[in-house]
């Protein structure tokens, strides 16, 4: 079967397409990556998501255009990943959406205990444009079944990585910064995975705020600044970095209220310092989630990296260092033939697929839900 998987992470940079041809089921599950294209969004739609995610009151009208605005411009994406390969036909689209809020704990609301999450970019606009099925809104069944929603990644981790032999963490670079780790020779109930704290999220928006940049090109900035070493370490000390898997974050733990915490607490300290000294952030919390919360479990060889922090430098200097001094061998996806920026869009392709087919695919030890569940919403066309 040929599937789109569709992707559009916490940076909300844009988004991402894989188109995948899948066979079998299960852990008898086989694919092969056809294409990878990713699509910037344009400054006013990122401006737009940006604004969505970060206000306390967004228009009910306006979140509603934005879903209906997202559809169309996924559908687009699809269509120009199709033109630009020999791919004929294709037979389902996985969408995960543009997340506007997540809250993975329940929280007492109107005398109930609610945890909740929400995707944005309406999949039924996708599937008419397309005139094939859209499997989207993914995290909510998981959460219903007691899970945190995230990460879901880790199936697709599961079914790539596993190995008879060695022991793998998988390190995926986004906004936010989770892992997976898989024992050696493991059932799906042995992986361990969470959302370590800032991937590239806390970066950017300083980059954006200091120097009017959307990122660090290649890390060059973070290349330049030394670490402060005070802030550095106090910032490590915040609860979440504490708190013991599973765990789960985005811009509601390292949004616009942290940032704007972070850079009052550097005073006047150099702007490349600042970039340094959130790189370092990023770079020491993951090597502490390993030391304190994976390594403890057993035996690992690989260090596994994906994401767009990949392309900068710095972060990945520091990973690498981190890594050494853990024992672990720095890898990223491109070894195993998963272009960095392309891994997540493949997974959402791969959990459509199995849902399509009614198979469960949330991993229960990785979101803490209570039992396997069959995840997302059909849009039919
Ligand atoms: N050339 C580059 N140099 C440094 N960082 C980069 C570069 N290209 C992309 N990135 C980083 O990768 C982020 C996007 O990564 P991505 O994996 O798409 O995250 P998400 O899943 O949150 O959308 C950008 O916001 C930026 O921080
Ligand atoms: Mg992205």
């Amino acid at each position: 079967m040929i599937v789109a998987g569709v992707m559009s992470g916490t940076s909300a940079d844009g988004i991402d397409v894989a188109l995948v041809r899948i066979q079998g089921r299960g852990s008898s599950l086989r694919f092969k990556l056809l294409r990878h294209e990713h699509f910037s969004y344009p400054r006013a739609v990122r401006e737009a998501v940006l604004q969505a995610m970060n206000s306390k009151q967004a228009s009910v009208a306006d979140l509603s255009r934005l879903n209906f605005l997202l559809g169309e411009l996924y559908a687009d994406a699809i269509k120009k990943t199709q033109q630009r390969t020999q791919t004929k036909k294709l037979e389902l689209i996985g969408c995960h959406g543009q997340t506007l809020y997540h809250q993975g704990d329940p929280a007492p609301y109107l005398d109930k205990n609610i945890a909740c999450t929400w995707q944005t970019g309406e999949g039924s606009v996708i599937a008419a444009r397309l005139g094939v099925p859209v499997v989207s809104d993914f995290r909510p069944a998981d959460m219903a079944a007691g899970g945190k929603g995230a990460p879901l990644v880790p199936f697709l981790d599961y079914v790539l990585f596993r190995d008879r032999r060695a022991g793998r963490i998988v390190q995926n670079l986004g906004g936010i910064a989770n892992l997976t780790a898989i024992p050696a020779n493991a059932r799906p109930e042995d992986v361990i995975a969470f959302d370590t704290g800032p991937g590239n999220m806390v970066v950017d928006q300083l980059m954006q705020i200091l120097f009017d940049q959307p990122y660090d090109n290649e890390g060059s900035v973070a290349a330049t600044g030394h670490i402060l070493d005070a802030i550095l370490e106090e910032t490590l000390q915040k609860p979440f970095f504490c708190r013991k898997p599973p765990k789960t974050a985005g811009r509601e733990e390292f949004g616009n209220e942290f940032v704007q915490d972070f850079l009052r607490r550097c005073g006047e300290a150099p702007k490349a310092d600042i970039i340094t000294t959130a790189t370092a952030l990023t770079g020491i919390s993951i090597a502490d989630a390993i030391r304190d919360f994976v390594l403890p479990t057993g035996k690992y060889q690989d260090y596994i990296v994906s994401g767009g922090g990949v392309a900068n430098e710095s972060l990945m200097r520091m990973l690498e260092m981190g890594a050494s001094a853990l024992r672990l061998k720095l890898k990223t996806t491109d070894d195993f033939g998963i272009p960095s920026q392309a891994k997540e869009a493949v997974a959402f392709a791969i959990l459509a697929y199995q849902t399509w087919h009614r198979q469960p695919s949330n991993i229960p030890s990785a979101t803490g839900a209570k039992r396997p569940a069959v995840l997302g919403k059909i849009s039919y066309v």
